[in-house]
């Protein structure tokens, strides 16, 4: 059985891309490493995401409180269903991020407003409490900043890495493992030497075996 790895890419920059240049290789170094890898990439920019408005959201609050979806809106409601689908089809996860406006690009924020639903990616327990059901999976963030956020004051402002953190771990994602890439837009040496860095770390990351490639347990049916 196959590793099954999902690229999640939340840039429009394509090869021009300051994340892209460190994810590509990290992609690359898990090829290598791992020769049952099975990787699909899907580029938030381009994809034709289904609607969390209209009839999926009125679909989305009738799960919330234990309703079922309406019937006529079950042919929409599969839209996210299969977007759903295919993020829990994967064993391990990367993503490709840069930093817009201290917070993540727009495309993945919708992307995680499709694929959080009730009853798929988490439910509530009986005291009421929500509980993951994303379990076995292993996250790696690949994330990208303009400016330099690692230390005080401007690491108060960054809002991808805790809040990445956050919706994945209540979902159950809990081994996620950041490499940031910056400063990029200060000078070309400035960020040609972050590059740098952040291959560096990516490899010799990889290269503990911290991804031992067993396969995760798959919720998907
Ligand atoms: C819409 C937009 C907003 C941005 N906001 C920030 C920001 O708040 N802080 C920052 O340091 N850089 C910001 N940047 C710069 C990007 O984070 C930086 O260029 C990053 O490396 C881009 O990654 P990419 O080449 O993979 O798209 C912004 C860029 C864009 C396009």
């Amino acid at each position: 059985m196959s590793t099954r790895l999902l690229h999640i890419i939340a840039t429009p920059r394509g090869l021009a891309s300051n994340t892209g240049r460190v994810s590509s290789v990290l992609i690359e170094e898990l090829h290598q490493k791992y020769d049952d890898l099975e990787v699909t990439t899907l580029d938030l920019f381009s994809a034709d995401l289904p609607a969390v408005a209209g009839v999926n959201i009125k679909s989305k609050y009738a799960l919330m409180t234990g309703q079922p979806v309406d019937e006529a809106a079950t042919g929409s409601w599969q839209e996210i269903e299969r977007t759903i689908e295919q993020f829990l089809a994967a064993d391990l996860y990367v993503l490709t991020v840069p930093m817009w406006n201290f917070g993540i690009p727009y495309a993945l924020k919708y992307y995680i407003d499709a694929i959080v639903q009730p009853g798929y990616l988490f439910t509530y327990n009986e005291q009421g409490q929500p509980v993951g059901l994303v379990e076995g999976k292993k996250m790696v963030c690949v994330t990208s900043r303009g400016g330099d956020y690692s230390q005080p004051p401007m690491s108060e402002l960054d809002q991808v890495q805790s809040y990445l953190g956050s919706i994945f771990g209540f979902v159950g994602i809990s081994d996620i493992e950041f490499f940031p890439v910056q400063p990029c837009d200060v000078t070309v040496e400035l960020r040609n030497a972050a590059a740098k860095a952040a291959i560096a770390d990516v490899r010799a990351w990889v290269a503990t075996g911290a991804w031992d490639a067993q396969p995760a347990v798959s919720l998907a049916p």
